[in-house]
């Protein structure tokens, strides 16, 4: 008797425990009876399908399944009871399921089967595979990716080297030739030669995979050379280009020539937005133990419609595009890890595009004493 009423008692704590490990679990647990209805369901249940369990219990397990895998499930309900002998009982099973606001996401589904006083009991163990789906997807994705790579890298290296070819012997040409019409058309062959050649090194650098030359560098005096670069661009342009860093040198790690080709490719953008007459802005500013930089125009802005593809390659809404750049910019951010990228902009009012690097100590040795205690740089000017 003892023995019985302790074994009970550990019965019931093994129960409580195990009521509180499927209550806590990420999996959703679903329980019906053997005509569909709903006895049990989970707090993972809940959050998954969008239902509280006082929606659901005593309903109709149909509440929560999609039309067509409300038929399946019924009829392997139906089948276990006449065969006893289900197919998917036991087994997980890839489906989708809906919740409670119509939205649907992909779910593994294992099921078993308890019996208790001649009754039976059906149990879903359900795992939300939106995450996992995502990662497949973006897997392969990559792998597409780096076979098309391979294939673009090999066919602009054979284009570029007869592009060489020709862009020298035309240059050559219009060095002899005397007549002005014949050698304005072959400055023009030469510069859409040389065209040609840029876009198919753009095109190599995009997708041939590359180490980074990592060192820690000052970005302050980085943007020092992106601003000058930048105001041979806006040249001639009615633009006002400034510069705005913080007091001192910012030191980050990082490929310095591939971070000034993001920087300088952004400043471009801006400068090709405002068009003739306007403003761009690149402002360093120290956040914690990160350093934000900041690109930023009073252009048109990005359409709604079009700001989910400029990081597309190829996409571009200029005659003399190649759309390569945001997406070259993309690709080195995402090659330095801890560094981030993000675009906002707003139709007619501009375009801005935050970066953010973690800042680092100066290296060791720096050369002179004294280098490196720049005072902070603010220009800006109209040209
Ligand atoms: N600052 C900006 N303001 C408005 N539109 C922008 C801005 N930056 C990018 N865009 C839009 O995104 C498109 C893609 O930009 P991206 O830099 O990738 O290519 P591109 O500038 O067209 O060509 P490339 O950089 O190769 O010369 C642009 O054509 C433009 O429509
Ligand atoms: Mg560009």
């Amino acid at each position: 008797m003892g023995n019985t009423s302790r074994g009970r008692k550990l019965e019931a704590e093994e129960l409580s425990v195990l009521l509180l490990a499927v209550e806590s679990t990420n999996e959703g647990f679903v329980t019906i009876d053997k005509d569909h209805k709903v006895l049990f369901f989970n707090r993972a249940a809940e959050r998954l399908f969008g239902y509280s369990r006082e929606e659901v219990i005593g309903k109709d397990l149909d509440i929560v399944l999609t039309p067509r895998c409300s038929g399946d499930h019924r009829r392997a309900v139906e089948r276990y009871l006449k065969a006893r002998r289900p197919k998917p009982i036991g087994h997980a099973k890839e489906l989708t399921a809906s919740r409670k606001d119509g939205t649907t996401f992909p779910c593994s589904i294992s099921f078993s089967v308890a019996r208790r006083k001649g009754k039976v009991f059906f149990t879903g163990i359900v795992r939300d595979l939106t995450h996992t789906k995502a990662l497949q997807e973006q897997i392969a994705r990559a792998e597409r990716l780096a076979t098309l790579g391979q294939t673009v890298a090999e066919i602009s290296h054979e284009i570029r080297n007869p592009m060489v070819v020709i862009g020298g012997f035309v240059r050559q040409l219009s060095k002899i030739i005397e007549d002005p019409k014949a050698v304005t058309k072959l400055e023009i062959m030469a510069s859409e030669v040389r065209r040609v050649e840029d876009l198919l090194l753009e095109l190599r650098d995009l997708y041939l995979p590359r180490t980074l030359k990592k060192r820690t560098f000052d970005l302050a005096k980085l943007l020092e050379e992106v601003h000058a670069l930048a105001r041979q661009a806006g040249r001639g342009k009615n633009i006002r280009l400034s510069l705005e860093t913080g007091s001192g040198p910012a030191f980050v790690r990082g490929d310095r020539e591939k971070l000034k080709q993001v920087f300088f490719n952004l400043v471009k953008n801006g400068i090709e937005a405002v068009s003739e007459e306007g403003e761009v802005a690149i402002r360093s500013t120290v956040r914690g133990d990160r350093i934000l930089v900041t690109i930023g125009d009073d252009g048109p802005g990005i359409p709604e419609e079009q700001a989910s593809k400029v990081f597309s390659p190829f996409f571009t809404t200029k005659k003399e595009g190649t759309g390569l750049g945001l997406c070259i910019c993309k690709r080195i951010v995402d090659e330095h890890k801890d560094c981030s990228m993000e675009l906002t902009s707003e139709s007619g009012r501009g375009t801005i595009v935050e970066i953010r690097l973690p800042l680092r100590k100066p290296p060791a040795h720096r050369g002179r004493p004294g280098e490196g205690t720049r005072p902070s740089a603010r220009t800006g000017e109209k040209r």
